[in-house]
């Protein structure tokens, strides 16, 4: 519903907004540290409308919070942070927003609603921005969230499809030969992506040939799966997913409920099986031979999981 302003009269929407969620098919947490990850943008994700308002406000739904700058609390540091990008000299806006996403779950939820927020201020204020200059924007956004975020979950949050991320250097879209049948679960444990990433952080501090080896491993994983997403090689991007998820484990980044997940999907039928985005809880994700096979998979996960889905990454 519109807000109404003084006089009572509905506002008309200024602006609306989108971002999507994503998942990590290979590369997290290496990605932070300068290696490149394969990624993939969902359809679902964060949906946001900017109207007029007296002061500026974002609430966000089904959290039933409404936030505005000034407070001292991380969501709200955030809109400030974004706010900051803004020509002063604008009107105030009332954002809402309608998350479509789990959050701490490693499907990028915060990355999302801060694009969404973002592209709704766009629109409003007729900013003509790209997607991928709109990730990057929303980075500010990230980092009141997340310590040392690597721009992955901005960046497919804004632009979707399915790209090879590295750090620093623009994103290099990559065109499956065959869209990829996913199923995602969630393990039903949350975790904080910052205390996550600090841990590998700190692991690579103490141990820096191991950790730097493992996470060279899963860079050359990730070439090799942006191969196999273009030759349509689904079986060999099944058999990279599970070995990066043997090199995530080394990294203590796997949980019993995650590597529960793992089995129970390979058994089913999947081609391979991970844990997704920052793990110690969260998400694994599945790929699938097809679509038929992914509800065979899902309906073999949801016993254990607190959340499934399938989705199709890289559909026209
Ligand atoms: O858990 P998520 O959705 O925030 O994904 C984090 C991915 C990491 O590689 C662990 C961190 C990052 O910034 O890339």
């Amino acid at each position: 519903m519109p807000s109404p302003n003084a006089a009572g009269r509905a506002k008309a929407v200024a602006g609306m907004g989108f971002g999507r969620g994503k998942v990590i098919l290979l590369g997290e947490h290496a990605v932070v540290h300068g290696r490149p990850a394969l990624a993939a943008g969902l359809g679902a994700g964060v949906k946001t409308r900017a109207t007029e308002a007296e002061a500026d406000a974002l609430h966000a739904e089904p959290w039933s919070v409404t936030v505005r700058p000034g407070e001292d609390e991380p969501l709200a540091r955030a809109f400030a942070a974004l706010l900051e990008a803004y020509p002063s000299e604008r009107p105030a806006f009332h954002v809402h927003a309608d998350v479509g996403l789990p959050g701490g779950a490693g499907l990028g939820c915060s990355a999302a609603l801060g694009v969404a927020v973002a592209d709704a201020l766009d629109q409003a204020l007729a900013i003509e921005r790209t997607p991928e200059a709109r990730g990057e924007l929303s980075l500010r956004w990230e980092r009141v969230f997340h310590g040392n975020p690597s721009g992955v979950d901005n960046m497919m949050a804004a632009v979707g499809g399915v790209a090879v991320y590295r750090r620093g250097e623009p994103l290099e879209r990559v065109r499956p030969r065959r869209p990829l049948p996913l199923v995602i679960a969630h393990s039903g444990e949350s975790s904080s992506t910052k205390e996550v990433v600090a841990g590998v952080a700190r692991q690579l501090e103490k141990e820096p040939a191991r950790v730097g080896e493992l996470f060279d491993g899963i860079a050359a994983l990730v070439n090799n799966a942006k191969l196999a997403v273009e030759e349509g090689d689904a079986k060999a991007l099944g058999q990279l997913m599970d070995m990066n998820q043997g090199l995530l484990s080394a990294l203590f980044l796997s949980t019993e409920k995650l590597e529960l997940l793992c089995r129970t999907a390979r058994e089913a039928g999947a081609l391979g099986a991970k844990l997704t985005g920052a793990g110690g809880g969260g998400c694994m994700i599945a790929l699938a031979p097809d679509l038929e096979a992914a509800g065979a998979i899902e309906a073999a996960l949801k016993p254990h999981a607190s959340m499934t889905l399938v989705a199709e990454a890289g559909a026209a």
